[in-house]
């Protein structure tokens, strides 16, 4: 690509080996991605650098009216050597949505997909082996205007962060215990919940603090107007299998449209299961539950694959799902996704993206 410099560290830092555990998002490879904006002269000075700080003036905008977008996506290695990516313009098309509700300047989709091919390759041997663990992608865009009134920035930076990681919840593909947020609220329609921005997660932290000192892993959002309504949880949408058929809530502007989510919801078609986007309200589910007909429930996200739920508190109630086992749709979703992912079967034309071999 002849607008993107290419810099490589003369420093190589030591990689994690083969046995050593990786959490998530703690380790960073050699290399970033960066791209400046300057408003007057667009996107320009598009490099990949060696991984380091970056200095920003103490009054740059991100730091303090949070304009900010993120993605999350992930390099996989296949058993045969091949690097794969899992439908990156979709990530880079809903930065741009992102980007829109946040006043931040669109970004070209080709080229941020092709500079990140350039990336992952420049530092593919950082793709973890083991079973489940992949390079984890951390696309983000900041305002960066030194001014402290309240307004878009003229400037920006685009970097781009690559993190080998393993599961994201350190319990793995083991159910995970939910507790149902009635207190807080993550969004409301017309708000920011449909991007992904820093500020969603900075006023999600109170819930999941108190939901991780009653020991749960991640909060069930509410609705933010009537807190009846199933939302998603902290970083995965919500999937809940009821009496066979498999519901998700739909897409009101207040939760992300995870990339997962869609896909696993054509997968699940494709393979002949009835699946719903609608409405769905939290005493549904309790009623599901009593009448012994809540068969599974799980979580999709990228970080967290699938993460099927095994406790799901709500109030007083505990509803134990599956016996606190993974159920049968939750492990094949797991499998037909995972699979795809790894490049272990094909999936649909143009999900997995081979960018290149070790
Ligand atoms: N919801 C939230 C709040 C998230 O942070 C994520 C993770 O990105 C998701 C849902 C799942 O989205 P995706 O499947 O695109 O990773
Ligand atoms: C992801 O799944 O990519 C996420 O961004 C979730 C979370 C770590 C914020």
């Amino acid at each position: 690509m002849d607008n993107l410099r290419i810099e490589l560290t003369q420093h190589p830092k030591k990689k994690p080996g083969k046995g050593d555990k990786l959490g998530f998002g703690t380790v960073f490879t050699d290399h970033m991605m960066l791209m400046e904006y300057d408003r007057g002269i667009g996107w320009h000075d598009a490099r990949i650098v060696p991984y380091g700080n970056i200095s920003l003036s103490p009054a740059s905008t991100v730091l303090h009216y949070a304009q900010e977008t993120f993605e999350g996506m992930k390099a996989y290695r296949s058993t045969d050597g091949r690097v794969l990516l899992f439908r990156p313009e979709e990530n880079f098309k809903r930065l741009n949505r992102s980007n829109e509700r946040l006043c931040i300047p669109a970004l070209d989709v080709d080229f941020c997909v092709e500079s990140l091919k350039e990336l992952v390759m420049i530092d593919k041997d950082w793709i973890p082996e083991a079973e489940g663990s992949s390079l984890y992608i951390r696309p983000f865009i900041i305002g960066n205007e030194s001014k402290l009134g309240v307004k878009e920035a003229d400037n920006y930076i685009y970097c781009v962060l690559l993190s080998p990681s393993g599961a994201y919840y350190e319990s793995g593909l083991k159910p995970v215990p939910i507790y149902v947020e009635e207190e807080y609220v993550r969004a409301v329609r017309g708000g920011t919940g449909f991007a992904k921005t820093g500020g969603n997660y900075a006023c999600s932290l109170r819930a999941q603090t108190v939901a991780h000192e009653k020991g749960y892993s991640q909060v069930l959002w509410l609705d933010g107007v009537e807190k009846k309504y199933v939302g998603e949880v902290g970083a995965m949408n919500i999937f809940f299998v009821i009496d066979g058929e498999v519901i998700t809530p739909e897409l009101d502007g207040s939760i992300l449209p995870g990339i997962t989510r869609m896909s696993m919801m054509e997968l699940l078609r494709r393979d002949g299961y009835k699946v719903t986007e609608r409405q769905i309200a939290i005493q549904e589910v309790a009623d599901a539950y009593d009448a012994g007909k809540l068969d599974e429930m799980f979580g999709t996200g990228t970080a967290a694959v699938i993460s099927p739920v095994g406790e799901l508190k709500w109030g007083d109630k505990i509803m134990k799902i599956n016996n606190g086992e993974i159920g049968p749709i939750s492990a094949h979703a797991y499998k037909e996704l995972t699979d795809i992912q790894w490049g272990r079967a094909k999936g649909p034309d143009g999900w997995s993206v081979e960018i290149g071999h070790m």
